[in-house]
């Protein structure tokens, strides 16, 4: 299992690390583990968009017209993959507020583990202009993968993953299909169970967040 220090960032930030400890606990309720992913998400919102373009506007201060550097939001596509890309979604739109949104509806098949696509909308443009996807877990990667493979059909100008939690074989297997997307997680755990799930882990992020089972 490979892996590609230099597209992998782990946001090791103290704030990320004690929340994300808050989430994995079993005592966490529905309501807490939901409000700590946005704020998990607003917070490593920072780093994946450290890198985004600014432009400088001329401004007024209340003492004199200046120049100052501003992003322009609507050149970044957010893409949340359903269910649980919800949680993560919310969390960074409280700072990018300007954002384009689409969404990618993938299924995990319980046997072969593969993704199944049921619903793909994206805005209108997403050519040329720089696209986070974001989905809480990076198990096996055959999401992260299917939906990146579909995103690339509409040529975006860039493409990176944002993850709370990631298994080692997630990481190799999304690096190796697709070399050129950074992944941002807040941690990478042991590895994964017969049943597809990350240990040590957070257990299943959709059903920790709408309080399903
Ligand atoms: N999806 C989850 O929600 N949890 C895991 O551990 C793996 C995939």
């Amino acid at each position: 299992m490979t892996q590609n220090p230099q597209t992998l960032h782990v946001v090791d930030h103290p704030l990320v690390q004690h929340k994300l400890t808050l989430m994995r606990s079993k005592t966490a309720s529905t309501n807490s583990f939901r409000r700590l992913l946005t704020e998990v998400s607003t917070l490593m919102a920072y780093e994946v968009t450290r890198d985004v373009p600014t432009q400088l506007v001329e401004i007024e201060t209340p003492l004199e017209s200046m120049r100052a550097p501003m992003i322009d939001g609507k050149k970044l596509v957010l893409v949340s993959i359903l269910r649980a890309g919800g949680g993560i979604l919310d969390g960074v739109l409280n700072v990018i507020p300007g954002a384009r949104v689409g969404h990618i509806g993938l299924y995990r098949d319980p046997d072969t583990l593969e993704a199944v696509e049921y619903y793909f909308k994206m805005p209108s443009e997403v050519a040329e202009r720089d696209v986070i996807l974001v989905d809480p877990m990076l198990a096996t990667g055959n999401s992260i993968i299917a939906a990146v493979n579909r995103m690339k059909e509409l040529k975006p100008r860039s493409i990176k993953f944002l993850c709370i939690l990631a298994a080692p074989e997630g990481v190799a297997a999304l690096q190796k299909a697709h070399p050129d997307v950074h992944i941002y997680t807040a941690a990478v755990d042991r590895g994964l169970d017969d049943h597809g799930y990350i240990r040590p882990g957070l257990g299943d992020a959709g059903d920790r967040i709408f309080g399903t089972k």
